[in-house]
């Protein structure tokens, strides 16, 4: 049998456990594997484009588990009553190829997209940040906050959304939870005085969302919402005057904000920040943007969290996914019923 953990089962264990904690352990589980980055089977995700989004599917391996994520982009969904991005996916044991997990990844994806940012923020924001502008209030955009004022204690908010609904969910979502937030008339009121920006829209289009001249020196950015080709968020001009931390730079240079500049623009892997190889944040004037586009291993990495936390708790049930005769070599009397009757429905 095995395991699932469907989105009912999923939310149930999210409110057991608290989002804080989730994140907070999450965000050590990514850091674990980002530790050993070159330990992980690594290439571009498989993209298949439509003129109105793309589905994507994720693989990576560390020899012993392997695990691949299905996940779309339509950022005109929720114009349908749809969500912009949904996910599952699969944890398998390489000794058996059997898969040992299945499960919901539309939640799973919101968790570790603001653990990793969170992980990148402790590394590239300034220690003395006490304002984030957040620029999106869309699904994603709570945990973002949340990830974030765990590692940095950021509790002020000035969020833009050009949806006024999304801002006001936002505030609804997130004050009862001590957020000060405050919404503004657009990016430029929103990025004032912020000492961190996350950038977190849904726009098939090289948008602009943050301009130059909005951007000061000392400021980190989370780059969320530029996440495949023809799709960015940033002004380029602002790449030019930053240092740029990647995940996987050859998916990164396809999918994410360096995709508008030169194909040998000089990036710094961010799993080389957190294993301590090369420095993150030098100086206190310095810009730093996290291009992120979301990489496999912190999909892989979720997964593992999930599996460790679940796997032999109530919020996750048996499936009947692998077929497995007692004699392996007779799939044919399986499927005749020899083995184990199937009960007529
Ligand atoms: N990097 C990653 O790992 C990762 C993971 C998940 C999602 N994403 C991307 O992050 C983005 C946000 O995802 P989501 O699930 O929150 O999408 P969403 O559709 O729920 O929210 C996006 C919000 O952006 C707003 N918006 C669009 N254009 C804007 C603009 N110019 N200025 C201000 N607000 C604007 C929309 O009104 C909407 O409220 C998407 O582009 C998605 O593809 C990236």
């Amino acid at each position: 049998m095995v395991r699932f953990v469907g989105v009912q089962n999923a939310v149930r264990w999210i409110q057991a456990t608290g989002l804080e904690t989730i994140l907070g352990e999450l965000s050590e589980y990514v850091a674990d594997d980002y530790r050993r980055w070159e330990s992980f089977d690594k290439s571009p995700r498989v993209a298949n484009h439509s003129p109105i989004g793309v589905i994507e599917l994720m693989p990576t391996s560390d020899g012993h588990l392997y695990g691949f994520k299905y996940v779309n982009g339509h950022p005109s969904n929720p114009s349908r009553g749809l969500q912009t991005v949904t996910a599952f996916g699969v944890l398998s044991d390489v000794a058996s190829g059997y898969p040992l997990l299945v499960a919901e990844m539309t939640l799973l994806t919101a968790l570790r997209t603001a653990a990793t940012s969170a992980m990148a923020a402790k590394h590239l924001a300034r220690r003395d940040s006490t304002t984030m502008a957040m620029i999106g209030a869309g699904t994603q955009a709570e945990f973002q906050a949340i990830a974030v004022r765990e590692t940095l204690g950021i509790r002020t908010l000035r969020v833009f959304d050009t949806d006024p609904l999304a801002s006001a969910k936002l505030v609804r979502n997130l004050t009862p939870l001590g957020f000060d937030v405050y919404v503004a008339s657009d990016s430029a009121d929103a990025v004032a005085g912020a000492d961190v920006i996350t950038t977190c829209t849904a726009d098939k289009a090289n948008a602009t969302v943050l301009t130059d001249d909005m951007v000061q020196p000392g400021v980190h950015i989370n780059a969320i919402g530029g996440d495949c080709p023809g799709k960015t968020e940033l002004d380029a001009a602002i790449l030019r005057r930053a240092d740029v931390f990647v995940e996987f730079p050859e998916q990164t240079r396809i999918e994410g904000e360096i995709q508008q500049v030169e194909s040998d623009f000089a990036v710094t892997e961010l799993w080389q920040v957190v294993s301590g190889t090369t420095a993150g944040r030098a100086s206190a004037e310095q810009i730093t943007v996290f291009d992120s586009v979301g990489f496999a291993i912190e999909d892989f990495s979720v997964l593992r969290y999930l599996h460790d936390k679940t796997n032999h708790s109530a919020f996750s049930i048996d499936i009947d996914l692998v077929a497995d005769p007692d004699d392996p070599k007779d799939l044919f009397g399986f499927a005749q019923g020899s083995d184990a009757p199937v009960p007529a429905l």
